[in-house]
């Protein structure tokens, strides 16, 4: 039986696509593929508008983030799906600052959340390390502030409150602050040069990692390589309870952009974020596998050892959730 126009309104949810610049929208493609066959004849379909916001845009008329952008992805959109931005052709950067840190801070989304898990103990540059050395998540701050409020299980908090008395005090005593009123959750403080060390020591030992902006901006490309590389690995810009943005790690990498080289996986395990954070968590699994179960039979790019372009890696994707619904 058809679904009549109300009931559709109030189960579709709206994706606001915005691919950027370089291999951003070639793995944005394959990412909307791979949700579409996520999602195809299930109650909860996505809607998906896209954006020409990066830098062609801005090269061609100035524009950045357009000022009535932030109230209409508010008022409009569930979700936004993200590529990359960063062209060669825009050395000061402008657009990115303006599109990129300007959604995350103007729609606060304080928490950076990103996972590295290593899926197939052949990927990780660590030697006699397997899929369970390997799985944590960095919580990297987002928005230059400070937030709290944590309940997965064991936490470490890294900051350089030795050097940066100031700044960095603050992290310290709302640390142990949040920590009383967990107490049942393990924690632990180590100062970042230490973290980083023990991360590539002893991944094993980290579940979450809770950190500032900059030094989770480094800690989660340091994690993307332990957990298989760049190219696999996902984001989201949450804010709980609000319209979230999810983008892969990697940036636009411009000189392998166009050439069909580029893995989709770090979007497509982006859009799984996505869909936790819309709900539809059967699906998010479903991607989830599939991604998995390419990495382990190497239908994957050649960054991960398979001989797939972009667009094949991301259509053996769309096929094998089509076969392997949620
Ligand atoms: P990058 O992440 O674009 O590339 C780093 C390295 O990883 C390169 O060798 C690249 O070829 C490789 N790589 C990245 N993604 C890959 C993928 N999906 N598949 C295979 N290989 C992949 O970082 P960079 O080179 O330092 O920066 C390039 C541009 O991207 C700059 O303008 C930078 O500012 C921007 N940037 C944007 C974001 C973002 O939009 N979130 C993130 C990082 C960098
Ligand atoms: C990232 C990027 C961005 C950041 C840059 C491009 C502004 O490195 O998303 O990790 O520093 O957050
Ligand atoms: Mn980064």
């Amino acid at each position: 039986m058809p679904l009549n126009h109300s009931e559709k309104i109030s189960t579709t949810k709206r994706i606001a696509v915005i691919p950027g610049d370089g291999i951003g929208p070639e793995v944005t493609r394959e990412a909307v593929k791979v949700l579409k066959a996520a999602t195809s004849g299930r109650g909860s379909p996505l809607e998906f508008t896209e954006s020409d916001w990066g830098a062609e845009r801005y090269l061609r008329d100035g524009t950045t983030l357009p000022a009535e952008a932030v109230a209409m992805l508010r008022r409009e959109y569930d979700a936004i799906l993200f590529g990359a931005v960063g062209d060669p052709r825009v050395p000061s950067n402008k657009h990115a600052a303006d599109i990129l840190l300007g959604l995350r801070a103007k729609l606060d989304l304080y928490v950076n959340l990103r996972p590295a898990q290593l899926l197939d103990a052949a990927l990780t540059p660590l030697r006699d390390r397997g899929t369970k050395d390997v799985n944590f998540v960095v919580l990297r701050e987002n928005t230059e502030g400070l937030y709290a409020g944590i309940g997965l299980g064991r936490v470490c908090m890294s900051d350089k409150s030795n050097v940066l008395t100031f700044g960095h005090d603050l992290w310290q005593r709302v640390f142990s602050q949040v920590k009383n009123e967990y107490s049942d959750i393990e924690s632990r403080h180590l100062y970042i040069d230490t973290l980083v060390m023990e991360v590539v020591r002893d991944p094993g030992q980290f579940r979450v990692i809770v950190t500032c902006n900059l030094f989770g901006d480094i800690l989660s490309d340091l994690a993307a390589q332990l957990a298989g590389g760049l190219g696999l690995a996902p984001s989201g810009n949450i804010h709980p309870g609000k319209i979230s943005l999810f983008e892969p790690v990697h940036g636009s990498a411009p000189t392998i952009a166009g050439k069909n080289l580029a893995n989709p996986a770090g979007a497509v395990l982006s859009s799984a974020l996505m869909l936790d954070h819309l709900g539809l968590a059967s699906q998010a699994d479903a991607v989830r596998k599939a991604v998995r179960t390419a990495v382990r039979e190497k239908h994957t790019t050649i960054d991960l050892g398979g001989t797939l372009g972009t667009r094949e890696a991301g259509d053996w994707l769309a096929e094998y959730i089509t076969k392997n619904p949620a």
